[in-house]
C-alpha cells in the first residue's frame, strides 16, 4: 500500500513547543499525515489530527496496537499496562481498576489531597510572589501518589526525580534504567511487608487484588507501580497549571471562581478539552487500513493527537476559546476504547481540589506582570514552563 499518498510533516514541526497552527492545518487538508524523518524512525509514522480519526483508532484495538508503547520502555519498565493488548490487559487492568474506583478514592480527598496542597500553599504564602509549576504544583501530585503508597513524604522528592527520569528514559535508556531499579530496591521491603501485612494504602489494595484466584506477581506490581509516578504525576500536574492560567488569564473568570467554587469541575473539564497536558498517545497498526480514508499500511506507528481532536472544529465550535459555557460534550483528554486513563478519577480530584485551595490560601491571585505572560507548551506534554504569580503576602 502506497504511503507517501498523505502529505508529511517533518519531526521538528512536529516536536515544535506550539503545534496548534499545524495540528488545525492537518485537520483541515488531511486527517492522517506522515512524519518525515529522513529515515531516522524505525518504523514510518503518521499522525492522526481529526475527532473521526482518533476515535476510529482507539476504539479498535485489533487493527491499532498498544504494543509500540512497551517497545521502548520495557527494557527497565518492566510489564506495563499501557503496552498490552488484548485478555492479557484485561484481565491486569481488572486487577488493578479496583484501587482507582472514585468510591475508592474519596477516602482520600480530605485525608491526603487538600492536606498535601494547603501545606504546599502554607509554605509560600509569606513570600507574596512565586514561580508556582516548578515551587509547588510540579510537587504536588507525586506527594499525593507517595502518600497513597504509604511512602514518607520526606522521601517524595526522591520519587518525583525517578518519575522525571523514567519519563526521559525514552530518550535515554541508561536514566531511565538507573531509575527504575533505584524505585525497586526502595520499594521492595514495602511490597513483601505489605503482602505479610495489608494496610489501608494502594500498595496494599495491588498486591491483595484478586479476580478469578489471580494476582499480580512481583514483576508486575513494580511494572505497574513504575507506571503509576510518570502517568500519574507528569500529566496533572501540567493540568493543573494549565487550568489555572486559564483562570488567571480569561477575563472575568477569577472573580467569577472566586465568587462561585461550583463552576471548578467545569473548568477541569474545559482544560482537559482546551488544552490536556497529555497530547497525544501512540499506536501501530496490525493491518493494512483505512484511516478516515487514508492508507496506512501494517506496521506504521501512529501518533494520535488527543489534544487536537479535541479542537476538531467539527465537534466543538470556536475549539481554540477556553470557555465554560460551550455544550457540554465529551472530551478524549482521558484517551478512549480499552485504555482510557485509569487515574482519571484522581486526576479530576486533585485538579479540582488543588485549584480550591490555591484559590482560598494565596489571595488575590495575579500574573506576575514583571515576567513575560505565561502560555501553555510542549509537543507530547503540554502545560505552562513558568507560572510567576503575586499575590497577598499571608
Ligand atoms: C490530567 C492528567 C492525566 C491525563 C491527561 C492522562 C491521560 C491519559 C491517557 C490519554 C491515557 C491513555 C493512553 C493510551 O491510550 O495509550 C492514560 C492512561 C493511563 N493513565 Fe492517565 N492521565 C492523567 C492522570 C493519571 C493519573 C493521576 C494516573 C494514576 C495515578 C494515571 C494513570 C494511568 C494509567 C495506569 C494508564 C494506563 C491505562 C491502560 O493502559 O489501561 N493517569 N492516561
Amino acid at each position: 500500500m502506497a504511503d507517501h499518498s498523505t502529505p508529511s510533516q517533518s519531526v521538528a514541526e512536529f516536536d515544535a513547543e506550539q503545534p496548534h497552527d499545524l495540528w488545525r492545518t492537518l485537520r483541515g487538508t488531511c486527517p492522517v499525515s506522515r512524519v518525515s524523518d529522513g529515515g531516522a524512525m524505525v518504523r514510518p509514522t503518521y499522525i492522526v489530527s481529526t475527532w473521526a480519526g482518533a476515535k476510529q483508532v482507539l476504539l479498535d484495538p485489533e487493527t491499532f496496537s498498544s504494543s509500540i508503547n512497551a517497545e521502548g520502555t520495557a527494557r527497565f519498565m518492566g510489564p506495563v499496562l499501557l503496552g498490552m493488548d488484548g485478555e492479557r490487559h484485561r484481565s491486569r487492568r481488572q486487577l488493578i481498576s479496583h484501587a482507582f474506583r472514585a468510591s475508592q478514592l474519596a477516602r482520600w480527598e480530605e485525608t491526603l489531597i487538600r492536606p498535601i496542597i494547603t501545606a504546599l500553599c502554607d509554605s509560600i504564602a509569606h513570600r507574596g510572589s512565586a514561580e508556582l509549576m516548578e515551587e509547588l504544583i510540579s510537587r504536588f501530585p507525586v506527594q499525593v501518589i507517595c502518600g497513597m503508597c504509604a511512602i514518607p513524604s520526606q522521601d517524595s522528592p526522591r520519587f518525583l526525580q525517578w518519575a522525571k527520569d523514567i519519563h526521559r528514559g525514552m530518550r535515554d535508556e541508561g536514566m531511565g534504567r538507573a531509575a527504575a531499579e533505584a524505585m525497586r530496591i526502595y520499594l521492595e521491603p514495602l511490597v513483601e511487608a505489605r503482602r505479610r501485612e495489608r494496610g489501608d494504602d494502594l500498595i496494599s489494595d495491588i498486591v491483595h487484588a484478586e479476580v478469578d484466584g489471580e494476582r499480580l506477581d512481583d514483576e508486575e506490581v513494580f511494572g505497574f507501580l513504575r507506571l503509576l509516578l510518570p502517568a500519574g504525576s507528569e500529566s496533572t500536574y501540567r493540568a493543573i497549571g494549565s487550568a489555572l492560567l486559564a483562570i488567571l488569564s480569561t477575563p472575568g473568570l477569577y472573580a467569577r471562581v472566586m465568587q462561585d467554587r461550583s463552576i471548578l469541575p467545569s473548568i477541569v473539564e474545559e482544560t482537559l478539552r482546551w488544552d490536556v497536558s497529555n497530547s497525544m498517545v501512540s499506536r501501530v497498526v496490525t493491518r493494512d487500513t483505512l484511516i478516515e480514508g487514508c492508507p496506512v499500511p501494517a506496521g506504521a506507528g501512529l501518533r494520535v493527537v488527543t489534544n487536537s481532536a479535541n479542537r476538531d472544529e467539527k465537534r466543538f465550535a470556536q475549539s481554540d476559546t477556553f470557555d465554560l459555557e460551550r455544550p457540554a460534550k465529551p472530551h478524549i483528554g482521558f484517551g478512549l476504547g480499552p485504555h482510557q486513563c485509569l487515574g482519571q478519577p484522581l486526576a479530576r480530584m486533585e485538579m479540582r481540589v488543588g485549584l480550591d485551595v490555591m484559590l482560598a490560601r494565596l489571595n488575590n491571585l495575579s500574573l506576575d506582570p514583571a515576567h513575560p505572560s505565561p502560555v501553555v507548551a510542549g509537543a507530547s506534554f503540554r502545560g505552562p514552563p513558568k507560572l510567576h504569580v503575586l499575590f497577598e503576602k499571608a
